[in-house]
Parts: C-alpha cells; sequence; structure tokens
C-alpha cells in the first residue's frame, strides 16, 4: 500500500539515498504536516537506508520534533533570567490554573501545548509569552486570561503557517 501521497512523500523522495539528511528530512516533514507521523518514519527508513532506531534516536534527542499532533495552540512563558526575574513564575501559576496542565502538558481537547521557554528576545518587556507565533510582553497574571482566551477564539496556528499543515490526514500522508 502506498503511505505517502502528498507533499510529505516529495520530502522522502527529494532526500532517498542519502543518509546524511536524516534530521533535514524529519525537519521538513515536521514542518508540513505538524509532526511526524510513524508512517513518515517508516517510509524515511526505507527511502534513505536509514535503521528505525537511528530515526527514532534522532527524534529524541532534538526536543523540538515531535510524534504526535500539536496542539491548536501552544503557550510558551519564558522563564529566562529577565523574566523570571520579573514574575514569570506568577504568569505560569495563571496559565496552568486556566488550562489545568502543566509544563510540556496538552489539554484533552489538544487546544493548547503549554511549555517553559528561556528568552523570547523579548527582555525589555519582560515577563513576556507567546502565544502561537505572536509574543506578548509585560505580561499581568490579569491580563493573561484574556490572552489565552482570545487565542482560543482564532484558527489553529499550524493551519495560518502554510495553510495545508493541520489537522493531520489532509491527505499529507494518507
Ligand atoms: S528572558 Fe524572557 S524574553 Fe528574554
Amino acid at each position: 500500500m502506498e503511505v505517502h501521497a502528498g507533499p510529505v512523500s516529495e520530502i522522502i523522495a527529494r532526500h532517498a539515498g542519502h543518509p546524511e539528511m536524516a534530521l533535514v528530512a524529519l525537519q521538513e516533514i515536521q514542518a508540513q504536516s505538524g509532526y511526524i507521523a510513524v508512517e513518515a518514519v517508516n517510509a524515511l527508513t526505507k527511502a534513505l537506508g536509514v535503521p528505525e532506531g537511528e530515526l527514532q534516536s534522532i527524534i529524541t534527542f532534538y526536543t523540538e520534533l515531535r510524534t504526535t499532533p500539536p496542539a491548536q495552540h501552544r503557550i510558551c512563558v519564558c522563564h529566562g533570567d529577565s523574566c523570571a526575574a520579573t514574575g514569570a513564575d506568577r504568569i505560569s501559576e495563571t496559565v496552568e490554573a486556566h488550562l489545568g496542565i502543566a509544563p510540556n502538558q496538552t489539554t484533552p481537547d489538544c487546544k493548547y501545548s503549554y511549555e517553559h521557554v528561556y528568552c523570547l528576545g523579548n527582555c525589555a518587556l519582560s515577563p513576556s509569552m507567546a502565544i502561537d507565533e505572536q509574543v506578548v510582553g509585560r505580561c499581568r497574571p490579569d491580563t493573561v486570561v484574556q490572552q489565552l482566551e482570545r487565542a482560543s477564539e482564532s484558527p489553529a496556528w499550524h493551519s495560518r503557517q502554510d495553510g495545508s499543515v493541520y489537522p493531520p490526514g489532509d491527505g499529507s500522508h494518507a
């Protein structure tokens, strides 16, 4: 059975026979699909001639690579030095209380994922957080909930990037 009929198959075909391009291929697949499906790993193993265990090691090592579908909205609270000194803990507490999840977790409805990051390049406006691709400065606990609710009304960030990657199962690897 042909597993890859869409753009993911093109990525795999482009790197076929080049095991040294494994990381690049994985990054491109994730950029296209939002995550790396098990079918993509299997196809990449054959095309590149790289053992599956080696691909899994790369995926495990690079924490930005993921094998499960992403949440609709990605919430990142900065805990870099500047933000830590200006109230990052209170921002995180508010986010965690509102979403009901801990760092590196996703809400059961897959609406939000939440993580700590260490500098968003917005130190002058600390404390900072990012909601999808938007960096928000001078965060306060009383405005964070508003920001989260506003995000929930906007389209999933993956669908805004190139219009083709979310939800999964859109033909990219069906
Ligand atoms: S430390 Fe938070 S934006 Fe730089």
